[in-house]
């Protein structure tokens, strides 16, 4: 998107759908086979991914390539591989043997219109073209490798697979403070921390570059080994963050309803889960939730006003209402 067409005065709210709507365009023309396949399973796999979504963890990605000094452009391979991924996780955790869930952005489940089978399938095939396009679309002298390494951490059974296993097995035990908090890190905030280590990757991992991103081409810049001061630094943030968000989440689900969320409400608590509302009560979760938004915002600091996007989106995620 322009940066002429997002003033800074817009509400974070409103810059983000523009830009997750401009993100869909690219995002759509990456969902296409190449090679042979059948229709069935292309159309269930757009089928998710293509229902709108607010695209946080593709926008962390770019700001955050821009932040070391990369433009959108490279940002997108690996942008459009968390997406593919974080939908593989909704699709999977609305299964009846997961969650169990109809309604997922604003529209019948994956299972409900292709069957059990097929949104399985689709979710894998969202989780393995995740690394193709990786593998695919980088350029041979970026980062690209170490960008699968991250996003395969925050991923598997150490990152997001783990934590829904840890939510799952959390089912119908008495509430602990710490298991939730663990959850939280695993299930949610690792995927963040993910798209902000690929994000700064994607700008060769390094600060002290920034003002240049325009945001409009693509650099030629071959990778420098230097130093990674922008991936730890922005994924710090992104962990933080990821926290924050999950809270929120949780707090939706709590006092909001399913016209507004798009997705079921007043699950969590008939299923027993272990959320943050359930173990800290609703006004202590919303002020761990501000406290780490405000943690999030500290890990700015080397920042000037090129990050207030990232400030921005920070409250934002606490503050919205879906
Ligand atoms: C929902 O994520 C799943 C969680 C990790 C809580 P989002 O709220 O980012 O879902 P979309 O992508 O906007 O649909
Ligand atoms: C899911 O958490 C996080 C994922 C890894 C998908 P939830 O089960 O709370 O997500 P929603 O509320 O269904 O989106
Ligand atoms: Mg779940
Ligand atoms: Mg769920
Ligand atoms: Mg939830």
């Amino acid at each position: 998107v322009p940066d002429s067409e997002l003033q800074a005065d817009t509400p974070i709210s409103e810059r983000l759908e523009r830009w997750a709507r401009c993100f869909d365009e690219r995002f759509d023309a990456l969902l296409r086979p190449v090679g042979e396949t059948l229709p069935e399973i292309v159309e269930a796999m757009r089928y998710s991914a293509l229902a709108g979504g607010k695209r946080l963890r593709p926008f962390l990605v770019t700001r955050c390539c821009e932040l070391c000094g990369g433009y959108q452009e490279d940002a997108l391979p690996a942008a459009a591989a968390i997406e593919c991924v974080h939908t593989f996780s909704l699709v999977h955790d609305d299964l009846p043997a997961m969650d169990n869930d109809d309604l997922r952005r604003g529209r019948p489940t994956n299972h409900k219109v292709f069957g059990e089978a097929m949104a399985i399938l689709a979710g894998d095939g969202l989780l393995t073209l995740a690394f193709e396009l990786i593998a695919r679309e980088m350029p041979p002298t970026s980062h690209a490798t170490t960008i699968m390494l991250e996003l395969a951490r925050g991923t598997g059974w150490c990152g997001m697979i783990g934590g829904q296993v840890a939510d799952m097995l959390g089912e119908n035990h008495p509430s602990s403070r710490e298991l939730v908090e663990s959850i939280h890190v695993k299930k949610t905030a690792k995927l963040f921390e993910a798209a902000c280590r690929m994000g700064a990757w994607s700008g060769g991992g390094h600060i002290g570059e920034t003002g240049i991103a325009g945001g409009k081409t693509q650099s030629n810049k071959t990778p420098s080994n230097k130093t990674s001061d922008g991936v730890e630094i922005l994924g710090q943030f992104g962990l933080s963050l990821g926290r924050a968000f999950q809270i929120a989440d949780d707090l939706l689900d709590v006092d909001s309803s399913a016209d507004v969320l798009g997705k079921s409400a007043g699950k969590d608590a008939k299923s027993n889960k272990q959320t943050y509302p359930a173990a800290f009560g609703v006004d202590e979760s919303r002020a761990i939730a501000d406290r780490l938004v405000e943690e999030a915002i500290s890990t700015l600091s080397v920042f000037d006003s090129e990050a207030d996007d990232l400030r921005d989106l920070a409250r934002f995620v606490v503050d919205r209402r879906s």
